[in-house]
């Protein structure tokens, strides 16, 4: 047992009793001095407990704010206390504890016991620490993850427009192509550009897909680049071609699609270029082919290259009206014109009633 061996005999009871605890334990008198420390106490503090006995508590404390709270108590002898607070270590460390003190009978001690809550506050300052982490790891992955986002749509912008640019690229040089091969031939670039948009707008009309419509409409810009071939002579002849010229001027189908790239990108423009002058009788050139054996985009090209050569002048011809024109294309369903697509193209310029079969 330690402490004081000349206790009072109701303290010597007292003190076996505080001895028998599981935690901390002392005894203060009045002006707040140690009349008994048990074990524990002295384990916990790391001192020997009867070299504290007459020290006041309040000594061990440096900072004025525990002395000024500890005189407070002191005054409140009589009172109840239960708080979290920390026992001084020898190191200068401080051990967390919570204490309970509470004046013995008479009020002539104070009786005090501390619990060491060391473990539970390292527990709660690593969760503290765990919770600190994930929020800066999140923050982290959160941040990496908008940046990935911004770098991914900037990505995706730059090949949008990259793609855009090479696309454009690539429709001024067949239109550059294309203009090339009218000038020899009739007003220049106007007619192309106009075959591209009722090819697109007639495809439109047979309810193809918008960007089937599309590939129709720019593939068809090419149909006459074998022309380049054809000499000035034959094309601007004002007169009937005789046979011979007639077979040179026929060979600008199969000499525009030698002339155009074998790459996937250009396989329409190929078939329109070869195919554009069939008809659907089996009568055209440069193959004979006959109904759905033409190809779909060669078809829709055959319709609109004539009713735009009837409504333009030529080095032959007058332009026609309108409804001359479309009369005539009517009037072909079935012979050169597809007559499913001749419908089309006379309900698309509002013509309909010309229609004969
Ligand atoms: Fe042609």
């Amino acid at each position: 047992m330690a402490g004081n061996g000349n206790s009072e005999p109701l303290l010597s009871h007292l003190i076996e009793l505080l001895d028998a605890l599981n935690c901390g334990a002392a005894l203060l008198d009045r002006s707040g001095a140690f009349v008994y420390l048990n074990q524990r106490l002295g384990v916990m503090m790391q001192r020997d407990p009867n070299a504290l006995l007459g020290q006041h508590v309040i000594d061990f404390y440096d900072d004025p704010s525990d002395h000024k709270m500890l005189a407070d108590r002191l005054n409140h002898f009589g009172s109840s206390h239960e708080m979290e607070f920390y026992l001084p270590l020898p190191d200068g460390t401080r051990l967390p504890v919570i204490t309970s003190a509470r004046a013995l009978p008479g009020e002539a001690y104070r009786l005090v016991t501390l619990i060491d809550i060391s473990k539970q506050k390292e527990a709660e300052q690593s969760l503290r620490d765990q919770y600190e982490f994930i929020v800066k790891m999140s923050d982290t992955v959160l941040n990496q993850a908008l940046d990935l986002k911004h770098y991914s749509s900037d990505l995706e912008i730059r090949v949008q427009e990259r793609t855009a640019e090479l696309h454009a690229a690539n429709m001024d040089a067949i239109y550059m192509l294309a203009e090339a091969a009218e000038a020899k031939d009739q007003d220049t670039g106007r007619h192309v550009r106009r075959i591209q948009a009722y090819s697109r707008a007639l495809a439109l009309q047979l309810k193809l897909p918008e960007p089937q419509a599309q590939e129709i409409g720019y593939s068809s810009i090419l149909h006459d680049v074998g022309k380049l071939h054809v000499p000035d002579r034959i094309l601007t002849k004002p007169a009937a071609l005789d046979p011979q010229e007639r077979i040179e001027m026929q060979g600008h189908t199969i000499v525009g699609e030698k002339i155009l790239s074998p790459r996937e990108f250009f396989a329409m423009s190929r078939a329109i270029a070869r195919s554009h002058h069939e008809n659907w009788d089996g009568s055209g050139y440069p193959d004979r082919l006959a109904a759905e054996n033409i190809p779909l985009a060669a078809r829709i090209v055959h319709i609109v290259d004539v009713y735009d050569a009837l409504t333009n002048q030529r080095c032959y011809k007058d332009p026609w009206e309108n409804d001359r024109a479309v009369a005539f294309i009517a009037d072909e369903a079935g012979r050169m014109f597809d007559p499913e697509m001749t419908r089309a193209f006379c309900a698309m310029v509002g013509e309909a009633h010309l229609l004969t079969r």
